[in-house]
């Protein structure tokens, strides 16, 4: 895939995830085959402000792979000023993504993040204010849902104004606003979705292997396919993927040796990056997805819940170790 000038390397894109997708964590996917990562979202109006930890959420002091940087906001101007701020500050990115999907009443009570789904136009003017502001040679992507709810399936709609004003790429997650997380996703929409644009459209939603990655490009005609939790404490999920799409044979499954050297180097990147102190609580939560079919997993878990320093990850491998 060609977006601008640039070439694309075969693979699953990692989905953003804030509080989740710092840099060690996308590094880690980006060094297993993640065709780009992105930021965690940052807020235009914040960006405006100055705020140093809005900037400090998109700058990734050596991004492994590509990365794009994802923006939220309910204004096409402060979404032009934030860009050029962002790019002011000498800010390294190769793709530009403009959330149009995050569903927490904190977001779209500011009209932004899905609530912008109610507003097809508005999405088109997002996008073309973004545009103008990035210039020609940056791809421009936007991330969306299938609709605000039942009622308003404005995916199509969205789809199409974000296309007219220049986006490159859209990334569909099967579900509505409405809906949250749960629900299965609907493959269908996804479907209308890249029927109705000529620029690739990426299907987003519970992908956990390579076989399932593979059924949902068939389902719905997409050009990619993005993955997010299916990914954590899972990395080589991306390899899978990439080896599924270029019809190679698949590689071997991770040894537990090889589960638990990621576990502990991703959770020292994470304290090297931004302290042991800050670092630790949201290790709790990764270190919990590799426990993921291990023997004793509940207790594990439960240990994970308590990691409060760098040390105590050796206790748990030590761990997982005995009770395998
Ligand atoms: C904890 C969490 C945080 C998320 N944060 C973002 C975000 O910042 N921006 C965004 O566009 N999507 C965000 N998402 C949505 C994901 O990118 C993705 O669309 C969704 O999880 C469905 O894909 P999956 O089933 O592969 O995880 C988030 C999802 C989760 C679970």
């Amino acid at each position: 895939m060609q977006l601008r000038n640039l070439q694309i390397p075969v693979g699953a894109v990692f989905a953003p995830m804030a509080g989740l997708t710092d840099a060690a964590c996308r590094h880690l996917m980006a060094d297993h085959g993640a065709a780009w990562t992105v930021s965690e979202m940052a807020s235009a109006k914040a960006l405006n402000f100055n705020d140093q930890k809005s900037f400090a959420l998109l700058k990734d002091k050596n991004p492994h792979g590509l990365y794009a940087i994802q923006l939220f906001g309910a204004e096409p101007e402060t979404l032009a000023k934030a860009i050029l701020l962002v790019k002011e500050k000498g800010i390294k990115f190769d793709i530009l993504d403009i959330n149009m999907g995050c569903p927490a009443p904190k977001i779209t009570s500011s009209g932004a993040g899905s609530r912008l789904l109610l507003d097809p136009p508005l999405c088109g003017r997002m996008v073309a204010a973004a545009r103008k502001a990035l210039g020609d040679d940056t791809p421009l992507t936007v991330k969306t849902r299938i609709g605000w709810d039942a009622e308003n399936l404005t995916g199509v709609e969205v789809a199409k104004q974000v296309e007219a004003n220049g986006a490159d790429l859209i990334a569909v997650h099967g579900r509505t606003r409405e809906q949250m997380y749960i629900p299965p996703i609907d493959t269908a929409a996804i479907a209308s979705v890249k029927q109705a644009v000529r620029i690739p459209v990426l299907a987003n939603g519970d992908v956990t292997d390579a076989d399932g990655a593979l059924a949902l490009l068939q389902e719905t005609g997409c050009d990619g396919v993005m993955i997010g939790r299916g990914a954590l404490g899972d990395p080589w999920l991306f390899a899978q993927v990439r080896a599924a799409l270029l019809g190679e044979e698949r590689p071997p499954e991770p040894t537990l040796n090889q589960r638990m050297a990621a576990l502990r180097a991703q959770i020292y990147e994470m304290c090297e990056e931004k302290g042991e102190w800050a670092a630790m609580p949201q290790a709790r939560s990764q270190a919990m997805h590799y426990m993921k079919g291990l023997r004793g997993a509940a207790s594990l878990r439960r240990y994970c819940s308590m990691l409060e320093h760098f040390t105590d990850v050796d206790r748990l491998i030590e761990a997982v170790y005995r009770l395998q």
